[in-house]
């Protein structure tokens, strides 16, 4: 018998081993907790909701989650445990507050779902972003663990049909060689994601590397998308780095392919020149042109409004098995190259954009 059902032997032979009533240790919890039917009404909230958001329980009871927080959160899933960070709260007065918000479904009340609020204090924030990353690190850290293991027998097994193999399908084992080493020379970087070596940084033909993540995924996940392509042949090369570019566009494509869904759809990958595009920079060198656009549209439904303004944060993701990483490497990966990544809804019909804004090789 271990140390804690001992205790709880001795309490029940004093009698003392009352479960505290669910009711009690809801109001007790320091964390704003509501209760959520399925329309979005809230039909609970406990103490710690009261003191957020500065109403009682019988002003909150019946509301709208939407009216309660400032958020569309009505449509947030039912089935699945959903989170979304640094919300804004509108609260009445008018004043705001941040909070990370985390829902999780009731299973014995279809549709209802229990959501939990994380308000940071002012200077939260920051210390969350800073904590995001150093949990992403850790699950870089993971993924890289269990990514590396595979593919070295991924490569050999690609090296042996090699030998027997006709030149059509030598082209496809090739791929997966090359496939294989670019994203193993990429896990060793990115084995620390607070890895705070420079990219070595060359002049790259950024239509090369489009062409080449356009072919892995066409083989690869992006059967039902067709291509389309408006580029500017009078480009000059881009400062980057190959291996880090090519997984930015496959993962822009991947998630492209998963909004199409099987329905598919088109994707549309541009470039273009922007003369006085530019970004700030922090550091000594002031200014930094940033002139080469690249751009993957997708016909797709766009994210979700809730986390739109978050979806470059590890961990966002709106999918039933997304781990939320794609974007968050996406980011991590232009701003080690001095780019800048943007999420935006245009047009008319409005399509997804995903813009990237790199810097240009100078020549010599
Ligand atoms: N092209 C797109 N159209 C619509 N929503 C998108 C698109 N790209 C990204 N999103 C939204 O952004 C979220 C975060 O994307 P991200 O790539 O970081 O994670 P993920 O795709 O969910 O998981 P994974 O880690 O496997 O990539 C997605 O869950 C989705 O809601
Ligand atoms: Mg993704």
């Amino acid at each position: 018998m271990d140390y804690a059902s001992g205790r709880l032997a001795r309490l029940r032979a004093r009698g003392d081993a009352r479960p505290a009533p669910a009711e009690a240790l809801l109001s007790a919890l320091p964390t704003p907790v509501l209760v959520v039917d399925e329309g979005g009404l809230i039909l609970d909230a406990n103490a710690a909701a009261e003191t957020l958001l500065n109403l009682s329980r019988s002003a909150i009871i019946g509301m709208g989650i939407d009216d309660a927080t400032g958020h569309h959160l009505r449509t947030m899933p039912t089935e699945t445990p959903f989170v979304a960070y640094d919300l804004e709260v509108l609260l009445p007065g008018p004043r705001h507050v941040r909070a990370d918000m985390m829902a999780a479904p009731l299973p014995d009340w279809p549709g209802w779902r229990v959501v939990v609020l994380h308000a940071h204090p002012s200077t939260a924030p920051i210390a969350r972003r800073a904590g995001g990353n150093l949990a992403a690190a850790g699950a870089a850290a993971l993924l890289a663990h269990e990514i590396k293991n595979p593919l070295s027998g991924i490569r050999g097994a690609a090296q042996l049909l090699e030998a027997n193999a006709d030149a059509e399908s030598r082209e496809l084992t090739k791929l997966i060689r090359d496939e294989v080493d670019r994203v193993a020379a990429l896990i060793d970087r990115m084995e620390g994601f607070t890895d705070k070596r420079p990219l070595e940084l060359g002049p790259q033909n950024i239509h090369a590397i489009l062409e080449h993540a356009r072919s892995v995924a066409m083989r690869g996940f992006g059967e039902n998308i067709v291509f389309k392509e408006v580029y500017d042949p009078s480009l000059p090369p881009v400062l980057g780095h190959r291996d880090s570019l090519v997984q930015v566009v496959i993962n822009l494509l991947k998630n492209a392919a998963e909004a199409l869904g099987e329905k598919g759809g088109t994707v549309t990958l541009t470039t273009a020149y922007r003369h006085g595009m530019r970004m700030v920079t922090e550091g000594g060198d002031g200014r930094r042109q940033l002139p080469i656009e690249v751009c993957v549209i997708d016909d797709g439904p766009g994210a979700p409004a809730e986390i739109a303004e978050h979806l470059f944060d590890p961990f966002v993701s709106s999918k039933r098995d997304g781990r939320g990483l794609g974007l968050a490497l996406v980011e991590k990966m232009i701003a080690d190259q001095g780019g800048m990544v943007e999420y935006a809804r245009e047009g008319q019909p409005e399509r997804t954009v995903f813009r990237l804004l790199l810097p240009r090789a100078m020549r010599k």
